[in-house]
């Protein structure tokens, strides 16, 4: 049986190399809100491996909420130039503090500043706080290293499936689903 992880990160490999987007790693992430609704948004995708998939934001957001009340997440991509679409259902759970704190060592100084100037998803007075905070907080931050805000990390999807498509003009497009049964991987086909 193929591993549907090392088959994925052959897929994200080949759609870093050949995309022309700026956010090439881009994955739409639902969560479940208190009504029952689905929530989506993107989110850059940072690893996939054996353990699961990897995003970050703040633990606090909507999704964080989210998360918190109802683990059951998907993820979804879409890689046009390669005719690929992936489906990833699972459960999420959060990553450990020296994890997150090693992707927020990644990150560029501004997205620091921003992250570190907000809190995710509650209401902004106009447009023009955007620039005012993060002034703010540049001058306030100017010379020193910018600390990992306690309320940023990030979560892994531990998924119970993962289906690739392959599009194809004449719609018949391959699915391939594997479904995690007792830690072992099963893979089937889907009709288009
Ligand atoms: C291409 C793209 C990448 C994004 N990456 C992230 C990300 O990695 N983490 C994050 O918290 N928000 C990211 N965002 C913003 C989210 O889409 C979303 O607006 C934000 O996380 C708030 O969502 P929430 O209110 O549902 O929690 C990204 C948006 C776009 C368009």
């Amino acid at each position: 049986m193929d591993c549907p992880f090392t088959k994925f990160n052959v897929i994200w490999q080949k759609a870093l190399e050949n995309s022309t987007l700026i956010q090439k790693s881009a994955a739409c992430i639902s969560t479940i809100d208190a009504d029952g609704f689905p929530q989506s948004r993107y989110v850059d995708l940072k690893s996939a491996d054996n353990n699961g998939f990897i995003f970050c934001t703040y633990l606090d957001s909507n999704k964080g909420h989210e998360i918190q009340h109802n683990p059951k997440v998907s993820l979804t991509i879409w890689w046009d130039h390669i005719g690929k679409q992936i489906r990833v259902v699972g459960e999420a759970e959060q990553i450990s503090e020296q994890s997150a704190t090693e992707f927020w060592h990644t990150r560029s100084r501004d997205a620091q500043l921003t992250t570190t100037s907000f809190n995710q998803s509650q209401a902004l007075s106009c447009e023009s706080e955007l620039d005012t905070r993060f002034e703010l907080i540049k001058q306030k931050m100017q010379g020193h290293e910018i600390p990992k805000p306690d309320n940023w990390g990030g979560y892994v999807i531990i998924p119970l499936s993962i289906e690739f498509l392959t599009f194809k003009e004449s719609r018949l497009h391959l699915r391939e689903l594997y479904q995690s049964k007792n830690e072992q991987w099963q893979k089937s086909l889907l009709q288009p």
